[in-house]
Order: C-alpha cells, then structure tokens, then sequence
C-alpha cells in the first residue's frame, strides 16, 4: 500500500522518481506526487490520479533537481485528492516527505500541533510527521527525524527532504517495507527493489526501528538510538525484462502464460525422484525434527490463504500432520496458545503483508518455528522466518495473483513430501508424486490450450451480475480463487462454495441467469460433484464444469466442458485454477476493467 521512492545523485531526479513510481504503481494508484530540492528550495507536483497523468502535469510544469522523492498513494486517511497526496510539507513548506504506513496516534499528536499554532491542509495522518519534524530539535535533519518518530505510534516507510539539509534524504523504517538502492555516485531509496532495479542490482534491506541517511556521496543507517549500524548490500536476482510487459496486453496474461515456467522455477533443482523427496535446504529442518511436528498452523491473507487451505489437504494427506489455516489478520489477534511442536507457515506473495508478518511474529512469541513460503526474496517475511521455501516465480506485477499461486501449491507440495516421507510416506508414493511433480510444467503448459475456449465463454458470461463457484475437497478453494479473481477484476460479484454445502443457502439464487462453475476433476468426490451438478441443472442453472480428460462426457449436465490433463488429484488445483484465472481475465477484459490495476485493490497491503 502506497509507494515511495527517494533519489539523490548528479542527474535530474524527476524522469528516475516517475519511472520508479510507475514500478510501485501495483501497490496504490489513486494519487501521485513528487517533490525536489533546487535552488529554488522544494518544489512538488501531485495530483488525484495515476502516475501517467502526474508524468503529463510534469510535462506541462517541469521541475528539476538533483534531490527528490516520490509517492503512488493507496487511501487510507482522506479521499484520494490533489490536496490528500504526498509529498506533504510542514507549515513553512520548506520539508516535504512521503510516506507508507498509518500513524495511529495521528489525531491527538494533530491536536497538540493545531494547538500549538501549526495550520493543516490535509486529511491525512502523514501530515503529523511534517510537523512533528517541523518542530522538532535537532542540528540535522536526521536528527530532528529521529525525535519526531519517537513520538509516533504505527508503521511507516519514510522519507523527507528539507531545504536546511540540500542534497539528503532520510528514510526510516517502521512496519513498512524501505531499501536503499546503491548505484555508482547515486543512491535511491524505496519501497521494493523493482523500482531502483534500471539503475542498480545491489541494494540494502532496512530493518525495522533503521534511520538512513543518504546523500550523493554515500549513505549512513541509525537505529533509533542514533547508533551507526552496519546492513549488509544484496544483489538482487530479477531481470529487468521480467518487469515488462512484452507483447502482452496486461501483466495479468502475460503471468497466467508464464505459468509452465514460473512452476517449473519454484520446482527447479528441489525434486530428488529416485527418493521420492524434495531437497528444501532453506527450511532449516532436519528429518528428526520434521517428525516431532505435531500440528501445523498456516497464516496467509487473500489468494495466499487459498493456497493455505490446497495446502492442509496435501500435507495432512501426506504427512499426516494435522493442519489449521488461518487469516492472519484474525490470528494475530487471537490469543496465540502455546502447543508445542507447532510450526507455522506464513505463505505471502510480497513478504510483506502486515497482517501475515504479525501473524508470523505473534506464532514465535508464542514459542513456535515459522517458515515463510515467500516468492519475493529479502522481503520481511523471508527474512523474520526461521527457515523457508523461496517460490522464484518471478515479479508478479498485476494486482490479482496469478502465478504465485500456482507456484505457492508446488512449493507446498515440495514441503508436504519433505515431510511426508521423513514421517513414513512410502518410498513408492513419494517416487510416483515426485515424478508427477517434475511433469507439472507440461500439463501446465498443455492446460493454457483452453484458452480459445475460455475466451468464447467469456463473452457469453461477461454480462452475468453474480456468479458460483462449486467445489468439494481439495477443489473447494479452487472455487474460492476462482470467484475471488473474478470479482476482484471484473467487479462481478461471485462466491466459492463447497458443493455440497450450496444446498444450505445459495441454491436459493439458482436461476437461468447464474452461472454456476463446477470445479471436478478426476478424483474419489467426482461423482459425488455430478450429484451436485445435477442439483444445480435442477433449477436451471447454467454450468461451466472444469473437468479432466479422460473423465467421462458431462453433457447430460453442464452446458460447458473444459478439460484439464489428467493428473493425480493432490495436483490437480495447479491446472485447474488455470482456466479460471483465464475466464477472470476475458471476462474483465471484456467489460472494459483496468484488469492490472482493479479499484480499491492494491498489491502489496502493508497496513492491517
Ligand atoms: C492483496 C493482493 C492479493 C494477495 C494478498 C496477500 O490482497 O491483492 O493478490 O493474495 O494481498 O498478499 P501476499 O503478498 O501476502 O501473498
């Protein structure tokens, strides 16, 4: 939620700042802004609107300097608003910051300063810190920052210029992601690596509690007792070309097309067939401690937590480990209790949603080993587990999730059969799931072939104003990532059911007007599915099954058949939500949506 970017160096800072703005856009984009440092002291341009319409406001009224930082603004306090945007100034206007997270002590620390005589202009909670810095003693800036944000409550990403300290940025770090770009005589700062990787691979993680002081000479990070720290500098491993969008039309596509390769990464060099095993290095566990775990709690928000629940079955079915998914922005507010040989598994995308990162801190203060399935390496996740499975899908640019996911179900298949076969798995199932597993990018690949078929559908459906998605067992989440994608970016209202359990509520909107998307590959409930099919056909539902080949002809009850390879049923979810993810996508596209950057949603959800 919300992105910020920082640049000190000897060339123009604006084009870097909105080019790097435009690599943060997937985290907000109701309004944009920049601001620098000239001799003219600081200079801002914002607005309502996206960053392409702060590039023309540029264009209309230039700006320069070398110094300067920028914002992509995700709502919380105050509509989107030219006046709401950052970068926000004190009441001199001779600071201006930008900033990612809430400060919840905002509305009293903004009494004591109106109190005080400062004059407000906005509605936001980052208006507080500019005046708290405004105020606050101290012969730098950096100084003057520290005591600020030692009275504030809440997270932040930060970063502020002032025209008493030409030539600085300081960043801090609360609860929100910050890294420093280091480049050769330039430095940026900013929310994720994406945005510095044009001008730099090498890059520093901040901790939480890290005040960073950058110039064009170098950089220096604090903690928030002004002590010097040392950070280690990262390489960062993405390509720059995995940012673009290629030939394809939206980042959405060209991520559902990747998906025989991203699975095939998260897969690569892990399968050991001949042990019926996975090699998970990074998890940190022996076999012996893999068979004293005695449950499993899986923390994950959003599409990640669907991925939890694909994953309860296969590890339960496994290894034999009783499992719970939780939301996490539920479970970090439960009292945690104390069992022990628990491990819990956050799962994130980002690494950096702020409910699973609690969620993650409160399960090892309450005694518990945390493993992070995350594909966004260095992120505070990976970073805070004790151990983990890195997806390396790649950059997921578009807002809904698409091949993280798949690639979340193959990891989490590496990790059930890890445990699976240190708990007594057989070695002649772990051979036959192993095997099965190294064909996954075929079948996936072979999968994407519907979409000419998908397409055809969505023109038929795209005008539907609700929609069903039916599933039992290991598919029911199936069918709620697949009502998820396509409310999320077609703003159709849909809804993920146990097949089973429609009967007790929804079968009452059944009509000639619903479709109903019946998730039912070859496995031991499929017949029980058709039972439910039959249920729907009943009261003239019109169903879209999503089935296998080789399963049998369902005309006799569903108006439309797409039919995924068949597989072993553990896997079946990677192929069958393919299809799903492509009706999402038409359907979308067909009425119109902005299918990477639907309303409301942002990528990265740093705030609780
Ligand atoms: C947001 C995104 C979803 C994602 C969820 C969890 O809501 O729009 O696509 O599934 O956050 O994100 P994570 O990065 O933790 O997987």
């Amino acid at each position: 939620m919300c992105g910020i970017v920082g640049y000190v160096g000897s060339r123009d800072a604006v084009p870097v700042l909105l080019d790097a703005l435009s690599g943060l856009e997937y985290r907000g984009y109701d309004s944009a802004g920049v601001a620098v440092l000239n001799g003219r002291g600081v200079e801002t341009r914002k607005l309502a609107g996206r960053v392409a319409a702060l590039r023309d406001l540029v264009r209309r009224a230039p700006l320069h300097g070398s110094c300067g930082i920028g914002h992509t603004r995700w709502a919380t306090h105050g509509a989107p608003s030219e006046r709401n945007a950052h970068p926000h100034a004190d009441c001199t206007g001779a600071l201006a910051l930008v900033h990612n997270g809430i400060i919840e002590n905002a509305d009293l620390v903004r009494a004591r300063l109106e109190r005080a005589g400062h004059r407000f202009v906005t509605e936001t909670d980052t208006e507080t810190l500019a005046h708290l810095i405004e105020d606050a003693p101290g012969a730098t800036l950096e100084a003057r920052v520290i005591a600020a944000l030692a009275r504030v409550e809440g997270t932040y990403g930060l970063a502020v210029i002032a025209e008493a300290d030409p030539g600085k940025i300081v960043a801090a770090r609360r609860g929100s992601p910050l890294l420093i770009g280091v480049g050769q005589g330039e430095y940026l700062v900013a929310s994720d690596a994406n945005a510095v990787l044009p001008h730099t691979r090498s890059v520093v993680y901040l901790d939480d509690g890290d005040i960073a002081v950058v110039t064009q000479q170098g950089y220096r990070v604090f903690d928030s007792d002004a002590r010097l720290q040392q950070r280690a500098v990262d390489d960062v491993a993405w390509d720059l070309e995995t940012l673009a969008l290629g030939h394809y039309p939206h980042f959405m596509l060209k991520e559902i097309c990747e998906q025989p390769q991203s699975v095939q990464s998260t897969l690569r060099g892990r399968l050991l067939p001949a042990q019926g095993t996975a090699r998970l290095d990074g998890l940190n566990l022996s076999p012996a401690r893999c068979a004293r775990v005695q449950r499993l709690v899986i923390v994950a928000c959003g599409t990640s937590w669907h991925a939890g629940i694909v994953g309860r079955h296969v590890i339960e079915e496994l290894a034999g480990i009783p499992v719970s998914v939780e939301y996490a922005s539920e479970y970090r507010y439960r009292k945690p209790l104390r069992l022990p040989g628990t491990l819990t598994v956050a799962i994130s995308q980002s690494g950096e949603t702020a409910d699973t990162l609690e969620a993650l801190r409160a399960a090892k203060a309450a005694g518990s080993t945390v493993i992070g399935i995350v594909n966004v390496v260095g992120s505070t996740i990976a970073r805070e587990a004790d151990g983990g499975i890195y997806l390396h899908a790649g950059p997921e640019i578009g807002v809904a999730s698409t091949k993280a996911f798949t690639s979340q179900l193959a990891a989490l298949l590496l990790f059930a059969l890890f445990l699976g076969r240190a708990r007594g798995l057989p070695l002649r199932e772990g051979r036959r799931l192993a095997e099965q597993l190294g064909e996954l990018p075929d079948l996936v690949a072979r999968t994407l072939e519907l979409e000419p078929e998908v397409r055809v559908l969505a023109e038929r459906y795209a005008d539907a104003p609700n929609a069903l998605y039916l599933g039992r067992g290991i598919n029911f989440p199936v069918a709620l990532e697949g009502a998820l994608k396509l409310k999320e970016i077609s703003y159709i209202h849909a809804e993920g059911y146990p097949a089973a359990e429609m009967k007790h509520g929804p079968i009452a909107l059944i009509d000639e007007n619903m479709p109903v998307v019946c998730v039912a590959p070859k496995d031991e409930v499929y017949p029980k599915v058709i039972s439910n099919m039959q249920e729907v056909k009943a009261r003239g539902g019109r169903i879209i099954a999503v089935t296998s080949e080789g399963n049998g002809d369902l005309r006799h009850v569903a108006e439309h058949q797409l039919r995924v390879p068949a597989c072993l049923p553990l896997l079946s979810p990677i192929l069958t939500v393919i299809p799903l993810q492509l009706l999402a996508y038409h359907i979308a596209v067909r009425r119109g949506c902005d299918v990477d950057r639907p309303r409301n949603l942002a990528k990265s959800v740093t705030v609780e």
